[in-house]
């Protein structure tokens, strides 16, 4: 019989080569911070962190960086202390620290960036959550603290699809299942299927609210956050992304998009 599950290795070592760039994240993150305070952020904090992936890659800036995350999820913690903590030399890894928490209610120290990415945050289907949320955040910045999201969106990502990509040692599945126009309720799969193996279904199930930019940015504004910085991907002259993103207010709509928003405290 072929298995028709997936070990804990082969989850996350799949997810994140198939919807994260921890390095890239982090140099992206930084660039935007210094082109918002003129200066580097130095402490992080990772919020949904997962493996941590982002947060242990922040250390390797140098001895001045330090980073902190949040997960209620003690799998994909597991997963990053062993792969990704693991893996940082003595020095480094005084500077990073996995907090088993719940955003609402975890107290942190100050960071200089917070981040909520990959839409975790879309978990929060309440307008009185999310602000409860960002709230928080704010509360948890340094005077020139800036937090990131990301959101995704386009008439593609409403539609009953499956997308797949192949990679080296598995296909990857980007299935949204269902999308409600009214109360913008969303339900997204991931699922792998090793090589050689039979497709593991339902490895990650998503059930969100698809939030947009528009709405989040007077959110933010109503939690308090000075001002919210839209960012849009460049194109990649074949009808995808460049993955470099850039400040604006008026672009040409697209079947799909991720994007940015920086909100300062
Ligand atoms: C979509 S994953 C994102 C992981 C990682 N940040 C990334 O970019 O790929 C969402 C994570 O949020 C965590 N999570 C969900 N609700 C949470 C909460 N209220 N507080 C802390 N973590 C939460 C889940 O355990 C999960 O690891």
């Amino acid at each position: 019989m072929e298995k028709t599950t997936l070990t804990l290795d082969q989850k996350y070592k799949f997810y994140e080569e198939a919807v994260q760039n921890a390095e890239g994240e982090v140099e992206t993150l930084q660039d935007l911070y210094k082109s918002i305070r003129k200066k580097k952020a130095k402490i992080l904090r990772e919020d949904f962190c997962g493996t941590g992936a982002v947060m242990c890659n922040w250390v390797k800036q140098g001895e001045e960086f330090k980073s902190f995350g949040i997960d209620l999820d003690p799998e994909p913690v597991v997963y990053g202390k062993e792969n990704h903590y693991g893996k940082l030399s003595d020095e480094q890894k005084k500077r990073v620290e996995y907090i088993m928490g719940d955003v609402f209610d975890t107290d942190t120290e100050k960071a200089d960036l917070i981040i909520a990415l990959n839409f975790s945050y879309f978990i929060f289907k309440r307008r009185k959550q999310l602000i409860d949320y960002f709230k928080k955040v704010h509360e948890h910045l340094d005077e020139d603290g800036v937090f990131v999201l990301d959101l995704f969106g386009g008439p593609e990502s409403m539609m009953p699809l499956q997308e797949k990509t192949k990679y080296d040692d598995f296909n990857y599945y980007w299935d949204c299942d269902k999308f409600n126009p009214i109360t913008h309720e969303c339900l997204y799969h991931i699922h792998f299927k090793p090589k050689g193996g039979k497709k593991v279904k339902r490895v990650f199930t998503y059930d969100w609210r698809m939030w947009g930019f528009a709405e989040l940015r007077e959110i933010l504004d109503d939690a308090g956050f000075s001002q919210t910085i839209a960012y849009w991907e460049g194109d990649d002259n074949d009808g995808g992304g460049n993955g470099e993103f850039f400040p604006t207010e008026e672009i040409d709509n697209c079947d799909g998009w991720v994007g940015y928003i920086a909100a300062l405290k």
